[in-house]
């Protein structure tokens, strides 16, 4: 039986224990939060996109405020990293540290650096880090993954992704404090830029073009990712008024298809094929907060399983979001320089 903690449960942390608490072999045993009247408070959470909550049986989990006294008092096999970004790679070096494999939250970490000493700390460890890019286990997602890949209809020769949210409203200031959250590029935008880069590996060069708030932060980006054959395109942020609430989408041109996909429409996903009728696929139903779980599980249940997402790969995304920043502040194209070795 795989003994896990949730250290963070604001918004995220109840999403995980929702999903770990459903997967076979696995038994959710501790929450640990900083916020004293986190138990009351998990009653009122609310994110981008609606949880499934199914009540939560307190009185059977040890429940801690100081993940010290967690570690000592628990005994633990991996621990969800759901506190907010600049905590991340501390808390998961000293997770690694003490013998625990962890699942952090995306992004992986404020800056590629502090990815670095993550990777670092795995290594050392022997234990199993992964980082929650649920994009690249999203249903819809992974089915445009498997059209691309098998060519069905052809090869993709553009794609665009969107993301637009109001700015995160859920939680205390930490999102809108840059130093803390990484700003919008990193902390929302990266969902399409990770998963561009599971779908495509590294560009040539990005060219981003942003809206800046009185703080320098970046709240709208645009961005253009050079590959040989493909105009690829991702558009974020989080400047929508309040009653927008939240979107994402992509689009899909192929040389045989077009597909669309938002959660704005119902259905969310339609292909328009150049022969035959407008259809849409049928998908499973879970999550993907649910899938990167499960696919987390039976990694550190030794059952073999493709590979789906590395440390390393989240680090490059974390280092192409600064690439991002970096072009928007310049106003030119940047270089992607590729470490060959993942
Ligand atoms: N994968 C996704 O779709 C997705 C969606 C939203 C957020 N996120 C990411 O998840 C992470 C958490 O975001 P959230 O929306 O859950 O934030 P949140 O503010 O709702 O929750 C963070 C929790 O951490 C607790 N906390 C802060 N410092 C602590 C400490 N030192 N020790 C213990 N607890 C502490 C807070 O009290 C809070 O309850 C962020 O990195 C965010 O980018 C991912």
């Amino acid at each position: 039986m795989l003994r896990v903690a949730i250290l963070g449960f604001g918004f995220m942390g109840q999403t995980h224990y929702q999903a770990w608490k459903k997967q076979p072999g696995v038994q959710v045993v501790a929450l640990c939060d900083a916020n004293p009247n986190f138990v009351q408070d998990s009653q009122k959470t609310q994110g981008n996109i609606a949880l499934n909550k199914e009540p939560i049986d307190f009185s059977a989990l040890g429940i801690y405020h100081d993940f010290n006294d967690m570690l000592k008092r628990e005994k633990l096999d991996v621990v969800s990293i759901t506190l907010p970004t600049f905590l991340h790679a501390d808390f998961t070096v000293q997770a690694l540290k003490a013998g625990l494999s962890v699942l952090c939250e995306k992004p992986m970490a404020l800056t590629a650096k502090d990815c670095d000493r993550m990777i670092s700390a795995a290594g050392k460890s022997g234990k199993k880090l992964q980082i929650g890019h649920c994009l690249r286990f999203w249903p819809e997602y992974v089915w445009a993954k498997n059209i691309v890949e098998s060519k069905t209809y052809g090869s993709l020769r553009a794609a665009s992704f969107r993301r637009y949210t109001a700015m995160p409203a859920w939680s205390d200031s930490w999102f809108a404090d840059e130093s803390r959250s990484g700003g919008m590029p990193l902390d929302l935008h990266i969902h399409d830029v990770d998963y561009i880069q599971y779908l495509l590996g590294m560009p040539e060069s990005i060219t981003s073009y942003g809206i800046q708030n009185k703080n320098n932060s970046i709240i709208h980006i645009v961005s253009q990712y050079e590959y040989d054959g493909h105009l690829i395109t991702a558009e974020g942020g989080w400047a929508m008024m309040p009653t927008f609430v939240f979107e994402m989408g992509f689009t899909l041109i192929l040389e045989r298809a077009t597909v669309v996909f938002t959660t704005r429409n119902q259905p969310t996903i339609q292909v328009f094929p150049a022969q035959g009728e407008v259809f849409t696929p049928e998908l499973p139903q879970n999550d993907g907060y649910f899938n990167e779980i499960a696919y987390f599980a039976r990694e550190l249940q030794g059952i073999s399983q493709p590979q789906i997402i590395t440390p390393q790969q989240a680090r490059d995304s974390v280092r192409l979001v600064e690439l991002e920043k970096k072009s928007v502040q310049t106003g030119k194209k940047v270089m992607v320089k590729v470490n060959k070795a993942k």
